[in-house]
């Protein structure tokens, strides 16, 4: 008997105990703070990623181009007798050439002059650059003619079925 009219007592006019009221004090104190915490880390996150983007420097990207060993690119095989293929090579273009007596060859396809890309012109069966006119050897890549002062970087082709696969030599 005394205790029921113990617990009653307890209760304030609206018949809400004080001990349960205290439960959902602290519950909805926690709730709110994990929200809060939610978009913190959110908020932290959307400020910090494009900071990382913008401090992500051309010598790390070039660091992670480097670690690429090797590339399929696509439609390769499709490439006609005589015709190339400018391609990826990580983060560098690269030129696919499918010479005609049915060889393969590829090279980096940036100038050793000034970094300018190069492109395989069929016709003459060379390798230009537009910018100075350097001339570069279509199957050893080295340099011909202009200002280029050393060979293209090359790259070992092997074709397997149907895909061409390019690798650092
Ligand atoms: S950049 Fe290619 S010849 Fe100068």
């Amino acid at each position: 008997m005394s205790d029921s009219s113990d617990v009653r007592s307890k209760k304030d006019a609206g018949g809400r105990s004080p001990v349960n009221d205290s439960h959902v004090s602290v519950s909805r104190r926690a709730a709110v703070g994990s929200v809060v915490g939610v978009f913190s880390v959110g908020y932290v996150g959307a400020v910090s990623y494009p900071i990382y983007r913008y401090l992500n420097t051309p010598v790390e990207r070039a660091a992670s181009a480097a670690q690429v060993t090797e590339v399929s690119p696509p439609d390769a095989a499709k490439v006609k007798l005589g015709a190339s293929q400018t391609f990826m090579f990580g983060s560098r273009p690269a030129v696919l050439i499918h010479h005609e007596d049915g060889q393969w060859s590829a090279f980096d396809a940036v100038c050793t002059h000034l970094g300018c890309t190069v492109k395989y012109e069929s016709s003459k069966d060379r390798i230009y650059c537009a910018c100075h006119g350097g001339v570069y050897n279509a199957e050893t890549g080295e340099p011909e003619a202009g200002p280029p002062p050393r060979a293209l970087t090359r790259y070992k082709v092997e074709v397997k079925d149907d895909e061409v696969i390019v690798s650092r030599v």
